[in-house]
């Protein structure tokens, strides 16, 4: 989407006071790998509808820790914090190719959006995690 979108949309959406929020929202639960010197290495927010449906809504690492293997490790926190939850859901954006090839490997496309509907006007995939029941 590029980089001034993608600041827009940080500043907008990752505010001290919306995350603040969330953190407090028994409907949202996140996960925070951090590092011995208290800095942040990356994050994580999975969040419930109204109908129990879960979606992974943001999976982020600093990018200093790309291809470390922190993404999987935080991934698998997500999961087996839902044991006893059929499947976590997840939308990706078209060009995101590398978070696409990381979760492709971990998750099924079940769903394509055109542009039209996509986040930002972006076309997008939607996929899906089947989790064993507990
Ligand atoms: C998405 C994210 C969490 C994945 O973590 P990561 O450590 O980068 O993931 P990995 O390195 O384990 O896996 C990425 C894969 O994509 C591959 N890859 C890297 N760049 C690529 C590209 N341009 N095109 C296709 N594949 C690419 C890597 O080789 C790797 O595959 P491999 O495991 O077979 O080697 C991380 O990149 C991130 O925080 N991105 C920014 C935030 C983001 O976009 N989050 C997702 C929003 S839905």
């Amino acid at each position: 989407m590029g980089a001034e979108t993608a600041a827009r949309i940080s500043e907008e959406d990752h505010t001290l006071q919306r995350i603040a929020a969330e953190l407090t929202d028994t409907n949202k639960m996140s996960f925070l790998a951090e590092r011995p010197d208290g800095s942040i290495a990356g994050y994580a927010m999975a969040k419930m509808n109204e109908a129990g449906d879960v979606m992974l809504d943001r999976l982020h690492i600093d990018q200093s820790e790309y291809g470390t293997g922190l993404a999987a490790n935080i991934l698998h926190a997500v999961f087996a914090a839902h044991s006893g939850i059929p499947s976590i859901a997840l939308e990706v954006l078209e060009g995101n190719d590398r978070a696409m090839a990381f979760y492709r490997k971990r998750f099924e496309v079940v769903d394509r959006r055109a542009a039209s509907h996509g986040a930002e006007g972006h076309a997008s995939l939607i996929m899906r995690k089947l989790l064993s029941r507990a």
